[in-house]
């Protein structure tokens, strides 16, 4: 049960993004719960986080496109904690492909991940949310990572762009309902950040040219710093040059 820290759950933390945004958020004070389908990165991460930084820390291997999975992840995360500052709603899978020929499989099977997990796992903590709205100056959080390609679409991402174009219209209206009683929902949309899932780019968008992780952990922190008085909708990170509309 809650140790009297600010509490953060992040989806996705087995590596890139979620990895880095629960390290940064150990470091800042927090308390967590970590989740993603691989167990052995997970265990490992939790076990520097509690040596390096003192966290407690829950680990639910979760897969996202499974609502049971989703719903025995909120459970677990109020029955480890009993509190929730910040939810980190970073799990995604990603898969380019032409418009004219994309799998509507994969469409579905991008869509469960990346949007109906977080609008599951959301409603499941919005008490817990809305109690931390209602008694801190931080409020509750709901910080969504979506993309860039979600603001403008871009050729081989019409279903992966769209799926992120859903996740910041629904943060924008949740914040709406929700945030004049401390509840805030934010969606970071980042150009190419440098991971797993951009692996397969390195021909066509230099490493060296991407977002670091680090960079977009960091924004996520900030995030979690502001009072419930500041609604930030959307946290746009744009790569140097051209780029700055374009992942
Ligand atoms: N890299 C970019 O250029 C970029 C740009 C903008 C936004 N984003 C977004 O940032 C987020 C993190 O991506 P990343 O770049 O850090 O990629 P990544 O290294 O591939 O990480 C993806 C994370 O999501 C988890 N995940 C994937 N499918 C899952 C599932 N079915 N169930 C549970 N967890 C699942 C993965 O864990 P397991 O495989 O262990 O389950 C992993 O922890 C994603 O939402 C992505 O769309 C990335």
């Amino acid at each position: 049960m809650s140790t009297g820290r600010p509490v953060a759950l992040v989806t996705g933390a087995s590596r890139g993004i979620g990895e880095a945004v629960a390290v940064r958020l150990a470091a800042a004070g927090h308390d967590l719960t970590i989740s993603a389908r691989g167990a052995d990165a997970l265990a490992s991460l939790a076990s520097r986080l509690r040596d390096e930084y003192g966290s407690q820390v829950a680990v639910c291997v979760t897969d996202m496109s499974a609502e049971d999975d989703v719903r025995r992840l909120a459970a677990t995360h109020r029955e480890a904690h009993g509190r929730l500052d910040v939810l980190v709603l970073n799990a995604g899978m990603g898969a380019i492909g032409r418009f004219a020929d994309y799998p509507v499989r994969r469409f579905d099977k991008m869509f469960a991940i990346n949007v109906r997990s977080a609008y599951v796992l959301g409603q499941e903590l919005l008490p817990l949310l809305r109690e931390a709205g209602a008694a801190t100056e931080r409020g509750g959080k709901i910080i969504a990572v979506a993309s860039m390609t979600g603001l403008a679409g871009e050729p081989l991402n019409s279903a992966y762009g769209a799926t992120k174009a859903a996740l910041i219209s629904w943060c924008a209206a949740v914040t709406t309902e929700e945030s004049l009683g401390g509840v805030v929902a934010t969606a970071v949309c980042p150009g190419y950040v440098a991971t797993a899932m951009t692996e397969g780019l390195a021909d066509s968008v230099p490493l060296d040219t991407m977002i670091p992780v680090d960079d977009v952990a960091e924004a996520v922190a900030s995030l979690t710093r502001l009072s419930r008085r500041t609604v930030v909708p959307t946290f746009v990170l744009a790569r140097p040059g051209r780029h700055t509309w374009r992942a």
